[in-house]
């Protein structure tokens, strides 16, 4: 794409950036620069992200990555951020560069898309909340890419659009999902996991599911899947390029910029200059340590206290967790959780119950908001689960309660001086509880509380749970107190 022949000049090398010749590059509609942008571009893999350090050229990248497709007469492409604002730096970048790589192409401002004289289209949208997703459905997309996924907390929109991946076998053209990111944000942890953490930077890997790290294989329902003899097996191939600014000779050259990334807060300098994805941009609970809030499982005696605490959501997720005290240090023993969506009361209920079947569970705790009336008609939530069996009480919602919560949660994973012993502990099995809570971020506004935005349902089911004053029942085997076990503490829920 060179606009007029230029012969070439060199520039003085530098140690750090690229050997480019920036201005003839300059002169050239769109160039990939050498190392990572070039990976980036040249990647095969279904999914590819490139992430790391701010000013890396990813953005640029993930504009100029569709271009070679508008002469596909039935190229249908997706560039997606999370909200319209940020949308908005995207459509200018496309606007200087697009007209002068495809000449006669053209932008309707009103649906943000771009037709090109083929007929291939890119529609650049924005995708803020999981629900936005339906404004896709019934869609098919050949590309599809996420500017910035670390703004996204869940792994939800990401997931869902995969589906919207589909061309038709005579269009030539093959499926690609593209992501850019900076580490941190709400959802550094999944995007982490789905694409840093499992292979070596570069190296091409087979997809894993983000939640339960298994590999993502075609499902037996799928008829391409079966006409192809693919069930069962892995589905699709992801990379994880990473970005430095020091690959962008556009901007390295400029030292303001760096000393400005420099002058940052050692966490955000790591992230933005550096591009270090192993650094959580101010984690609240920095001092959770797997070493010793982590435990291998045993067998739970049965004269523990136990107990279990909710917060359910059924188009998000429900997080349940099961806690026993230890009589000896009154320690809390998280055993099992439970982590699932799309879950109905009455099913849920069934669930707890099948899990917690043989032992003898003291109370449980679920988000106040549940006993509030959905509709004018019909029981709440609680009620619902409470009438298959499964009781609960309500959390403690009021004012201040989420700060308290936060600050109990701290005193429970100190480790207490006289036994040595954190005053919380995790069973290994608590895959989701042990993922989500070092991760969590605090909120950037109000640092006594976490980012409400990340993924947080597990956090608030065990602030219910620390926050139910749960004490042994060591006494209750007095017989005097014994008989107080049946005195309800809450009429009105049954307890
Ligand atoms: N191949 C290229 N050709 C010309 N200019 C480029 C190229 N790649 C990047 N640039 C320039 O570098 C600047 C920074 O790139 P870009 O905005 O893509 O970085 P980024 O990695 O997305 O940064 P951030 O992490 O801040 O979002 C761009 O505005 C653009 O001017
Ligand atoms: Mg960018």
């Amino acid at each position: 794409m060179v606009e007029e022949p230029e012969e070439k000049k060199t520039i003085p090398a530098t140690v750090k950036a690229p050997d480019v010749d920036i201005d003839r590059a300059r002169r050239v509609i769109f160039e990939a620069i050498p190392g990572p942008q070039t990976d980036f571009l040249a990647s095969t893999e279904q999914e590819c992200l490139y992430g790391g350090a701010a000013g890396g050229g990813k953005s640029y990248a993930m504009v100029a990555d569709p271009v070679r497709y508008f002469n596909s007469p039935k190229a249908n492409m997706l560039l997606v951020r999370r909200s319209t604002e940020e949308l908005r730096e995207l459509v200018s970048v496309s606007k200087e560069l697009y007209p002068k790589a495809i000449p006669g192409i053209k932008f309707l401002e009103r649906d943000k898309t771009w037709v090109a004289p083929s007929g291939a289209t890119l529609w650049m949208s924005y995708l803020d909340r999981d629900d936005d997703v339906t404004r896709y459905q019934g869609q098919a997309f050949s590309w599809i890419g996420f500017d910035e996924l670390t703004q996204w907390p869940t792994p939800y929109a990401w997931n869902y659009m995969r589906t919207r991946l589909r061309a038709s076998k005579d269009s030539g053209l093959n499926l690609y999902q593209r992501a850019t990111s900076n580490p941190g944000g709400p959802g550094h942890a999944w995007v982490k996991k789905a694409f840093v953490d499992p292979a070596t930077p570069g190296e091409s890997f087979w997809a894993v599911d983000p939640e339960t790290g298994e590999t993502l294989v075609w499902p037996s329902n799928s008829n391409f899947a079966k006409e192809n003899d693919l069930v069962g097996k892995p589905m699709l191939k992801r990379k994880f390029i990473p970005a430095t600014l020091f690959d962008n000779p556009y901007l390295a050259e400029d030292g303001l910029y760096e000393a400005n990334l420099l002058s940052m807060p050692e966490h955000l300098r790591r992230q933005l200059l550096d591009g270090d994805w192993d650094i959580q941009e101010g984690a609240a609970f920095p001092e959770f340590n797997r070493k010793i809030h982590v435990i291998e499982p045993y067998d739970i005696p049965d004269n523990w206290m136990k107990f279990r605490a909710a917060d359910y959501g059924y188009s998000s997720h429900t997080g349940i967790l099961w806690f026993a005290v230890d009589p000896y240090d009154e320690k809390l023993v998280v055993y099992r959780e439970l982590y699932v969506s799309k879950v109905l009361a009455e099913d849920l209920a069934e669930m707890v119950l099948e899990a917690e079947y043989g032992e003898k569970i003291r109370y449980g705790v679920l988000d106040s908001s549940l006993w509030h009336k959905r509709g004018d008609t019909g029981p709440s939530i609680a009620e619902r689960m409470i009438a298959k069996g499964c009781r609960w009480r309500p959390a403690d919602r009021s004012a201040g309660s989420r700060v308290s919560g936060k600050n109990e949660i701290h005193r429970r994973l100190q480790v207490d001086p006289d036994t040595g012993q954190p005053r919380v502990v995790f069973f290994n099995n608590c895959k989701n509880t042990i993922e989500q809570l070092p991760v969590i971020p605090l909120d950037k506004r109000n640092s006594e509380d976490v980012d409400t935005n990340s993924e947080d349902h597990l956090y608030d089911t065990l602030r219910y749970g620390v926050m139910s004053r749960p004490r042994s029942n060591l006494f209750d085997r007095d017989p005097n107190s014994y008989k107080n076990n049946f005195t309800p503490s809450d009429s009105q829920f049954g307890y």
